[in-house]
């Protein structure tokens, strides 16, 4: 069983952000989205990993490596276009051959035991001569997602993307199961309207040409962090399974208290500040005069003073001074917010890397 994982794509939605950066790589409680995937791969053992990557490549590259912090041998495959996910799977056939293989977005964050399913699907896929397994969840408002329809036995019957009347409301998670069959299935489809290889697409040919597509169901939480606030409730749901852990070169004085699930990293110096758990600060920060409040992660080299922070993400290198109360907000790396005396108003941001605000 190989893995494949869909990092490439323009992530329209996270802009600002994404101007200057892969999406998957943005960091939920510190830690890049891409390589909580990775984690789960490698946990169930999968070891052969492609990542399919587009013009952000050499960044999403440089940051993973050569995949051996995590045990596992990484393919690099390079997509000219986002032309589509069915479209990953056509150029990613050299590196699949007929092998099985789950396919991962890169950009969404699951609440799942991948080692049950992969041990599930590679036990099923002979007894019901299975060729495409989807994970599902209901999910309030099927109408925003691809939606899936089963029978009696489980099996899929069909996928409609984004339904106004839909017939179901089980959502298709970003998380699939192939053995070879969908190569046959991915060349026969043609682009969508809005000109990509769907994968639904490719599923739907699977079922139409009668094999055997079936489903789990994900009872744990799955979010597809592709906008702020589904990336902010990530980092929430994240943080609040943390353990304390503040590292022994951390410098707190005494005029600071500290509460609650805090991870401190290495050489970081907070004075006469409140903190707040969860939250988790990286290394070197710096934090003075000020009061995290829960469900925030602070990014390396942030220098926080005089300000209220809430709820938020802080990549690294961010200054922010005197900037009253900043909740529900996305910082991009090395961006510098000051100028609002004003603890009442909270400020919600959105920042690409680099961006100067003045609050004032
Ligand atoms: P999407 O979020 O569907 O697409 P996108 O990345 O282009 O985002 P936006 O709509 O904001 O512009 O993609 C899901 C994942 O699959 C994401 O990690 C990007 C990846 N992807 C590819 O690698 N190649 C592709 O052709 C597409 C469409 C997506």
């Amino acid at each position: 069983m190989k893995g494949l994982i869909l990092s490439g794509g323009k992530g329209v939605r996270l802009r600002p952000l994404t101007n200057t950066r892969a999406k998957q790589l943005v960091p939920i409680a510190n830690k890049p989205i891409l390589f909580y995937c990775i984690e789960q791969l490698a946990t169930a053992g999968i070891t052969e990993v492609g990542i399919i990557i587009g013009e952000t490549g050499d960044e999403i590259r440089t940051a993973v490596g050569d995949g051996s912090k995590w045990g596992v041998d990484i393919s690099w495959i390079p997509q000219e276009a986002p032309l589509g996910l069915a479209h990953c799977v056509l150029v990613a056939k050299e590196f699949l051959g007929n092998d099985d293989f789950v396919m991962f977005l890169g950009d969404n964050m699951l609440e799942l035991e991948l080692s049950n399913m992969v041990h599930q699907f590679i036990n099923d896929r002979n007894d019901h001569s299975l060729s495409c397994r989807v994970l599902l969840k209901k999910v309030e408002n099927p109408s925003f997602f691809g939606v899936g329809v089963i029978n009696d036995e489980g099996r899929v019957t069909q996928l409609i993307e984004k339904p106004l009347e839909p017939p179901s409301d089980l959502a298709l998670v970003g998380v699939y199961f192939f053995t070879d069959a969908i190569h046959e299935a991915v060349l026969s489809i043609t682009p969508s309207q809005r000109g990509e290889l769907e994968i639904t697409d490719a599923i739907q040919w699977l079922i139409d040409n009668e094999r055997v597509v079936d489903h789990n169901i994900l009872d744990g939480w799955w979010i597809d962090t592709g906008k702020k606030d589904p990336l902010l409730e990530c980092n929430r749901l994240v943080l609040s399974t943390i353990i304390a852990n503040i590292e022994p070169s951390v410098a707190i004085d005494e005029q600071t208290s500290i509460s609650g699930a805090v991870q401190i990293g290495e050489k970081s110096v907070i004075s006469n500040s409140i903190i707040e758990g969860p939250v988790v600060i990286g290394e070197s920060v710096t934090i003075s005069n000020s009061h995290i409040r829960p469900f925030t992660s602070i990014g390396d080299g942030v220098q926080v003073s005089d300000s209220i922070l809430e709820d938020s993400v802080l990549l690294e290198g961010c200054v922010i001074d005197n900037a009253g109360l900043i909740n529900a907000s996305l910082v991009g790396s090395n961006s510098k917010v000051s100028g609002s005396a004003d603890f009442a108003d909270s400020n919600t941001l959105l920042l690409g890397d680099n961006s100067i605000v003045d609050l004032s």
